[in-house]
């Protein structure tokens, strides 16, 4: 790790790469190299960043953060909107500042449109142990005149090779987020975006990029931002074959009114460059752990989870949620999470929402016998809330009709028959503060998941002087109420879901400890889900629950079912009080089987070894100090043709020995033995699937 400046050419290193740009004389901040190492001195001369940016002419230079002045025709960092009605922004390079910190090192460079007073400083932070930067930047208005920022990005990335590169993103759905395509970038802009106000299910904010590449081989570019709200990620190839990734907030129906001495700070992305997707993955997951999940569960496993929406939907009460909390405790749950239905009027999902006092109907004596219940069982109790939601029916929403965004002249649309609160308003803001705060302080509440179930609509906010900023100051008034929630109670754990998916981003993740990834439970449909899930985020923050519905009437066996959701953070969500003995026995021992090794699951090396399309298998394994686990599962395939399949580990120590325990025998091999030969596996029928557990002796 180390930062280096000479001649106005700045030297980033990584692990293992090098991303170098410089200053060219009329003070254009250039782009040099994002790859391999070079050596320091090659790039010392610095006439890469010179002769017209080195491409010829300034509409093919390749740069660090452009704004849309000259013959800039491809998607731009920064656009401005003057006071004296100039919309351009020209950036010009001032100077720079390194710093160190513990783990990390930040590069500050600091570019100015003088003319205009307005200073634009972008920030380049790596890590030690990591090839991952983290980049943003902060505009600040040091002139008398008010200026509008039109655009502002996180980061603008470049791209070496002239060759096509392919990029994988989901185009996802409700219950299928994740779900990720393949697209090669021809020449054009493909553009990923979110203008849901949430990060939304259909594609999410991150990008990777290859030519040709794969688990281990290849070069990855890759990026990820740290935001829940509007996005917009564009990747453009221009007609010399150059592709550029601009990232950050979304600019449509977005700006921001910038003071005199005021300033923005743009989101961070976190973008890096492996070798091989596992790689990329693997770095992306520890990164999380040790850098952006809140500190105080990060290192910790999270506990097996169980929640009664799929088992009670909106039909909860005491007798029946203490029922239900008797039969998780029995099976080996750790926390027991109430879903919604517990407050207000609530008895389906057209009244309530707003009405965050306990239902006395159904809880006569409020959620204390119930939490009483499950604490005595042993276990944590955790609650639903939709926080910045109202009801029309609602004693809220009667009361404070101006509580949500809307305009006047316009119908207020109702999605899943709700409007959502105008948390810009402080006193909105406050309320949705208090009554979680109020619950929290009342009961023993150690858990909440928090939930978020419909796109914006009407986005007025009479309240703000420029109400496009709204897009933004929502966004982080979710996270500070998070933050302030967490602050004041110290042991608890949030939980992010927006309808599954939508709001599982690395924003969400920086200030909940886990997010919901789809409520599509399905086990086959989940594992597309969580491969994609998988490229980027931690995969101790998914929750994964397993549980009895059978959307597709596809005959899941229970082993199945606890196959898919071990390789996430297990959770159950089925309906205990119909099940058998048997069945809850078959709950408990895979339970306790999780226990056994999901540190090596939340926190150890993860490896994708085979997939449905190449492989007609799903395979992945988890590496740990002294245990290794590999699941495997088959989806629907000829019985007598698809029976043996081949599988080479990954990330073993080829000269330990390890200890294989198939469900009969044991068998010995090297760490060496099993990633270069591998393991024969037989797959039986449809859907069959194997756990096997392997022991580093
Ligand atoms: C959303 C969530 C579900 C559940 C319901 C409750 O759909 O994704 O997990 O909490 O709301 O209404």
């Amino acid at each position: 790790m180390k930062i280096t400046e000479k001649n106005r050419v700045f030297i980033l290193e990584t692990e293992k790469t090098q991303y170098v740009f410089g200053a060219a004389d009329d003070g254009t901040l250039c782009h040099i190299h994002w790859g391999d190492k070079a050596k320091e001195d090659d790039f010392a001369a610095r006439f890469e960043a010179n002769e017209k940016h080195r491409n010829g002419t300034e509409e093919l230079a390749k740069n660090e953060y452009i704004g849309n002045s000259g013959q800039i025709f491809r998607p731009q960092s920064i656009i401005m909107n003057y006071a004296d009605g100039c919309r351009e922004a020209l950036l010009k390079y001032q100077s720079y500042k390194i710093k160190e910190e513990n783990d990390s090192m930040s590069l500050e460079v600091t570019l100015a449109d003088e003319p205009y007073g307005i200073y634009v400083t972008l920030i380049y932070r790596i890590y030690k142990g990591y090839d991952l930067i983290e980049r943003n930047s902060v505009i600040e208005n040091m002139s008398k005149e008010t200026a509008v920022i039109q655009k502002a990005a996180s980061a603008e990335l470049n791209l070496p090779s002239r060759r096509p590169y392919y990029s994988l993103n989901p185009n996802g759905s409700w219950g299928a987020e994740f779900t990720v395509e393949k697209t090669q970038v021809r020449n054009g802009t493909l553009v990923y975006q979110s203008t849901h106000g949430r990060s939304s299910h259909t594609n999410n904010p991150f990008f990777v990029l290859y030519e040709n590449a794969g688990e281990t081989y290849g070069e990855v570019f890759f990026g990820a931002l740290k935001w829940s709200g509007n996005f917009k990620t564009e990747i453009a190839r221009d007609w010399s074959g150059s592709t550029r990734v601009v990232i950050g907030i979304n600019d449509t129906d977005f700006s921001y009114v910038l003071r005199p001495s005021e300033s923005f700070e743009t989101p961070v992305a976190v973008c890096g460059r492996t070798i091989g997707l596992a790689e990329m993955s693997n770095q992306m997951n520890s990164f999380a752990v040790e850098h952006i999940l809140p500190k105080r569960y990060a290192k910790e496993p999270l506990p097996v989870l169980y929640n009664s929406w799929e088992a009670t939907e909106f039909d909860v009460d005491s007798e029946s949620q203490q029922r239900l909390a008797e039969l998780a405790a029995k099976i080996g749950c750790e926390l027991f999470v109430m879903d919604d239905g517990w407050f207000g009027q609530r008895k389906n999902d057209r009244a309530g929402l707003g009405d965050w006092y306990v239902n006395p109907v159904k809880f006569p004596q409020g959620l204390k016998p119930l939490i009483d219940k499950v604490n005595s069982l042993g276990m944590k109790f955790g609650l639903w809330f939709e926080p910045e939601m109202v009801n029309p029916d609602s004693d809220l929403y009667r009361a404070h009709p101006d509580w949500i965004y809307h305009y006047d002249t316009r119908d207020r649309t109702q999605i899943r028959n709700q409007f959502i609160l105008n948390i810009t308003k402080p006193e909105v803001k406050e309320f949705v503060f208090e009554v979680m705060d109020r619950m929290l302080c009342e009961y023993n509440i150690e858990y909440i998941k928090w939930d978020m179930n419909r796109a914006f609509t009407e986005s007025g906010a009479e309240n703000l002087e420029n109400a496009q900023e709204l897009w933004v100051i929502h966004t982080q008034a979710v996270y500070e109420i998070a933050d302030r929630l967490k602050e004041k109670h110290k042991g608890l754990q949030l939980e992010c879901c927006s309808s599954g998916g939508g709001r599982a981003d690395l924003g969400a993740m920086s200030h909940f400890d886990m997010v919901w990834t789809s409520d599509n439970t399905d086990p086959v449909d989940r594992l597309d889900i969580q491969y994609g899930f998988s490229l980027l985020y931690p995969i101790k923050c998914m929750r994964a629950w397993v549980t009895d519905t059978n959307r597709y009437s596809r005959p899941y066996d229970w082993d199945f079912r606890f196959n898919v959701s071990m390789q996430g953070s297990l959770s159950i969500g089925g309906n205990l009080s119909k099940y058998s003995e048997e069945e809850l026995a078959i709950h408990k021992k895979y339970i306790d089987l999780y226990k056994s090794v999901r540190n090596v699951i939340q926190f150890g090396r993860f490896y994708r070894l085979a997939n449905y399309a190449d492989d007609g298998i799903y395979a992945t394994e988890y590496v740990g100090d002294k245990k290794c686990v590999l699941f495997v599962c088959k989806n629907v395939n000829s019985f007598y043709k698809d029976r043996y399949h081949h599988v080479k580990l990954m990330g073993l120590d080829p000269d330990a020995e390890y200890s294989v325990n198939w469900e009969r025998c044991t068998e010995k091999f090297s760490g060496a033995y099993l990633m270069a030969k591998g393991l024969d596996i037989e797959m039986g029928g449809t859907l069959e699937s194997k756990i096997i557990v392997i022991d580093k002796n």
